[in-house]
């Protein structure tokens, strides 16, 4: 690899801090030799190195069709899928097809900072609907949208991650999945579901997804190839309404462009074919169960009482209420001090609530260093309090 002075990944790791704000994954969990394979396979034709098909190359697209259809027992076209740049995109894609500025879009409270980040990007008008450990609170979220209404208001949109989230760790609720998606046929107001934690789960099966317990047209699902095999990959799928679906298979973006990622997305489809996707998911549940286990049985021995800790059934993150309404953001740099890190709670919402909660990611490092983590983080509090 040349060699530059400048950066190459996003994270950058400081000497002697465990670097719990980063929901990236361990380096040592990455696909490397299976990449190494599927690329070369890929590349037995010149069709990897053409402009591609619009919607995907057909045998990254058939395969997840398969795989939707035996995992999620539901049957769809080829023209009900899309293959995107990973949700980061997706969103922004869906939002640039669905939204106008101005328009009324619900978040729910807490959630991923960088989507509030996508959303704000295009000038929304976003209301928070909060969220228990449960998912979201669809009894408020109705009582919001009966206020929105009076208020003349009606919502184009709802962004949620109602499987093993981000930042909280747990998922919505089974009844209340039903309940948001009977409130969006309702409204009227599209769901992008982020799927992106679905092929992590810890405890049995992962929960349905919004997308399948829905009619055709009410919930945009995007999910990602980011989290099961590799960030770096730029991949993901969006099944959705023909309509939204055929917004971007048939815009200029994917007609000009031949697809996205066009040479990844054949050679993930070598990689998902041949059996390796199975395999690899299977490794990385067991290793990053492992280190949820750890983590979490650390924090309940080192946190002082009152300190609540969430229980993830998947994904990256575990989530910590402080004792004694202790800020998260004064607490950081007592923590840093002591040699970990995290994210404040008040990153996670639009007005900074939140404000003594934090979020720990379990991804990146070994199960002892994230019990020695646990242990600089329960030093950390107690000198704070
Ligand atoms: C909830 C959520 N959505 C989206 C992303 C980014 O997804 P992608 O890499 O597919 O753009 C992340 C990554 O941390 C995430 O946690």
């Amino acid at each position: 690899v040349a060699q530059t002075s400048l950066p190459v990944v996003q994270i950058v790791k400081r000497p002697g801090i465990i670097e719990l704000g980063w929901g990236h994954p361990d380096p040592a969990l990455l696909p490397i030799e299976q990449m190494k394979r599927a690329s070369s396979a890929a590349l037995n034709t010149s069709d990897a190195l053409q402009y591609g098909n619009s919607n995907g190359p057909g045998p990254l697209v058939e395969w997840l069709m398969r795989r939707i259809a035996d995992q999620e027992g539901r049957s769809i076209g080829p023209d009900e899928i899309v293959i995107t740049g990973g949700n980061s995109i997706a969103l922004d894609q869906i939002l640039d097809l669905h939204n106008r500025p101005g328009d009324t879009v619900l978040v729910e409270s807490p959630t991923y900072h960088l989507a509030l980040l996508i959303l704000r990007g295009r000038h929304l008008a976003l209301v928070e609907a909060p969220c228990d450990v449960n998912g979201l609170r669809t009894d408020l979220l109705a009582d919001i949208l009966t206020d929105l209404k009076r208020a003349g208001k009606s919502p184009r949109a709802l962004y949620t991650i109602p499987t093993f989230n981000n930042p909280m760790g747990v998922s919505l609720a089974k009844a209340r999945r039903q309940a948001l998606v009977d409130l969006a046929a309702e409204h009227g107001f599209l769901i992008i579901e982020d799927d992106v934690y679905r092929e992590l789960p810890y405890d049995g099966a992962a929960p349905p997804s919004l997308w399948s317990l829905a009619e055709a047209g009410v919930v945009a699902r995007m999910g990602s190839f980011s989290k099961s095999l590799a960030p770096g990959l730029r991949l993901g799928y969006l099944t959705a309404g023909r309509d939204l679906v055929s917004g971007l298979v048939d815009g200029g973006v994917l007609v000009s462009g031949g697809g996205v990622n066009h040479l990844t997305a054949v050679a993930v489809g070598e990689l998902c074919n041949c059996g390796d996707f199975d395999a690899h998911v299977e490794v990385l549940r067991a290793s990053y169960r492992e280190r949820r286990d750890t983590l979490i049985a650390a924090l309940k021995d080192c946190l002082p009482a009152g300190c609540e800790v969430s229980t993830p059934g998947g994904g990256y993150f575990v989530w910590i209420t402080l004792s004694g309404n202790l800020s998260a953001d004064d607490l950081l740099p007592i923590a840093e001090a002591e040699g970990v890190s995290y994210l404040p709670g008040s990153k996670f919402t639009l007005n900074g609530g939140h404000a003594s909660a934090l979020r720990l990611a379990f991804s990146l490092y070994p199960p002892d260093q994230l019990a020695e983590a646990a242990r600089r983080l329960g030093r950390a509090i107690r000198a704070a309090l």
